[in-house]
């Protein structure tokens, strides 16, 4: 995730504090580098950019003396090349008279930056941003206007995006939105446009919304909207928008972590997207298939993902791959790995310092280093092999959930992939994601009320649910501060099932293959008066047995997928029962107590 904004304004004026304020409020989506440019009518584009904060990037560089009536900025958060000034953005042409910036994965950029250079044209860098540039050179050079090479361009550049372009002796600039975030602003002396509503509502409350495969040419008091799908010009008028900046920010969710839990479909199509095109992606499945041993090794959250992992590895290519706690590696598997084996490290952050510290080790032992982050420039991005990213953007609220999604899907693509099954399938996971958040909240009001008021009580999986259960346990203890268990199904008979009186809750999420088992787990519990909520596919054994259910519907997906997708998407109904109850419990789930983000503490 990234951000872009660009102004075409009346006058020449002092553009610079009109762009440092929305980065700013951009800033929360990339800061990596950040870039602005202003456009003349004859000469030189002003380009300043750099790796860093908006702040800083702005002081050094001096934004705020940035003057003209059309410019444009761009906040990054590194997806293809490394943050560094030349992967900045915005972007110029081959010859510098078109300059541009986008926000989302261009997944053909390799190929795309290799038949720019055989075009003869000037690439500089290695970002995507830059092919969005190139791209629309390649149309403009043969003559098209500018919205026609932007619609040409369109057909060359694969993946979600969105992207502000202008050139020089030009009054306009041009965004189109393909995939992701575009708003514009309009007043009678300014349009703006930007990759969210937050960074333009301190400049214009007269909103236009955008749709995905429009153009927008804006100039100073003026704008058309063109189809890209068929060059039609579209009608709409702007809104005056009575959002406050605050739910704005969090996209009128009204907190970061339900934004965040309905950003899952977006993401993991985004994923899905760039692992199918991605050229690290048979290196990753190479050296864990020359690999003597596998670890996967994280914390926390991305602990569970691992472990769902691991499952997936054994179910679908026949190698075991062992999970371990990063802080545990050392002492359990120090002294016995070699150059031989394989760890797969994951972290949202990759600044874990638990997991640095297991990558020491693995260093030190001459262990290959294959590394699951989000956080692209990150301490594990840049030590690991070979890594895939996990295109996330920046998650806000402490409790990971669209991290812990894409972390799953990452591993169950590597895993189909590796295993030769099709990964084709897959791509009904952003909608199943949708429907299954949708369902999960119809169902959800009479469970929470169930649940709310008790400060104990346990999360049971077998088999692949197993880790969606310590992940749901995980959710409820982070932002409940009830003291929720995770455990095997099996083992509840060996000990925990002595807690349980009148109305103890216990959750089972069940697999499809599993249901028998879950069901006899079940009945232990509710034959002694506890209250049992199952979690699993529509199933009248599940029904007629649990208190109460959260019902997935039904997977449109090929047999063999059936269990392994529903292991990934019933961590939804238990991000939701966890935020649910925390509001209930009148707590902020996205800062709870005493938690951070990323510890980079031991
Ligand atoms: C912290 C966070 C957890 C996270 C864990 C690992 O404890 O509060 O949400 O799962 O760190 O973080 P990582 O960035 O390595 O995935």
């Amino acid at each position: 995730m990234c951000g872009i904004f660009g102004i075409v304004t009346k006058e020449t004026q002092n553009l610079g504090p009109i762009l440092i304020g929305a980065g700013e409020r951009l800033s929360y989506r990339g800061y990596d580098t950040v870039g602005a440019a202003t456009l003349p009518q004859e000469g030189k584009i002003d380009l300043r950019k750099d790796a860093g904060k908006v702040q800083q990037v702005a002081e050094k560089y001096n934004f705020k003396e940035m003057s003209g009536d059309r410019a444009i900025l761009q906040l990054r958060w590194a997806t293809f090349g490394a943050p560094s000034q030349i992967n900045s953005q915005p972007h110029l042409d081959s010859d510098g008279d078109l300059v541009g910036a986008h926000n989302g994965n261009v997944v053909n950029n390799l190929e795309l930056m290799a038949e720019f250079k055989a075009e003869g044209m000037v690439v500089r860098s290695e970002n995507d941003g830059e092919s969005c540039v190139h791209a629309v050179e390649r149309y403009y050079d043969q003559g098209h206007d500018m919205v026609e090479a932007i619609r040409m361009a369109t057909k060359d550049l694969e993946g979600d995006y969105s992207f502000v372009i202008g050139k020089v002796g030009d009054d306009r600039l041009y965004a189109i939105k393909k995939g992701s975030g575009l708003v514009a602003g309009v007043t009678e002396d300014m349009v703006c446009i930007g990759s969210d509503l937050p960074s333009i509502l301190p400049i214009t409350r007269r909103i236009l919304r955008l749709y995905d495969g429009e153009i927008i040419t804006f100039w100073a008091g003026g704008y058309e909207i063109t189809s890209v799908e068929d060059g039609s010009t579209i009608e709409r008028l702007p809104e005056i928008s009575e959002e406050t900046m605050e739910i704005a920010q969090k996209g009128g969710y009204p907190h970061f972590m339900l934004k965040e839990i309905h950003e899952q479909s977006h993401v993991a199509g985004e994923l899905l997207h760039l692992l199918d095109n991605s050229p690290d992606v048979d290196p990753f499945i190479e050296k864990l298939k020359n690999a003597r041993d596998i670890y996967v090794i994280a914390c926390g959250t991305s602990y569970h993902a691992g472990l769902l992992g691991s499952v997936y590895f054994n179910k679908f290519t026949g190698r075991a791959a062992i999970p371990v706690l990063a802080p545990q590696f050392a002492a359990q598997y120090g002294n016995s790995v070699g150059a031989e084996d394989v760890g797969i490290f994951i972290s949202q952050s990759g600044e874990t310092k638990d997991v640095l510290n297991a990558i020491e080790i693995a260093r030190e032992r001459g262990m290959g280093v294959l590394g699951l982050v989000n956080v692209v420039g990150s301490t594990l991005m840049l030590v690991s092999d070979v890594h895939l990213p996990l295109v996330c953007g920046f998650e806000i609220s402490v409790p990971a959930t669209k991290t812990y999604l894409n972390q799953v899907l990452a591993l169950l693509y590597v895993a189909l992939r590796w295993g030769e099954h099709d990964t084709k399938a897959l791509n009904k996971i952003p909608e199943l994601i949708d429907l299954v958040i949708e369902k999960s909240e119809e169902q959800m009001a009479p469970v929470v009320e169930k649940v709310k008021d008790w400060d104990d009580l346990y999360s049971l999986g077998y088999g692949l649910t197993y880790p969606v259960a310590l992940e749901g346990a995980l959710k409820f203890k982070e932002i409940t501060y009830a003291h929720c268990e995770g455990i095997l199904s099996t083992e509840f008979k060996h000990g925990p099932l002595s807690a349980v009186y009148e109305g103890y809750p216990v959750i089972f999420t069940a697999g499809p293959d599993d249901i028998p088992l879950i069901v006899s787990g079940i009945n232990e519990v509710s034959c002694r008066g506890g209250h049992v909520i199952a979690i699993g596919l529509e199933d009248s054994r599940l029904e007629g047995n649990a208190s109460q259910t959260l019902v997935i519907p039904n997977l449109d997906l090929p047999e063999n997928l059936q269990a392994a997708a529903l292991a990934l998407l019933s961590a939804i109904p238990l991000q939701l029962l966890s935020y649910h109850c925390s509001l209930a419990k009148g707590f902020d789930p996205d800062f709870p107590r005493n938690l951070s983000k990323t510890l980079t503490v031991d």
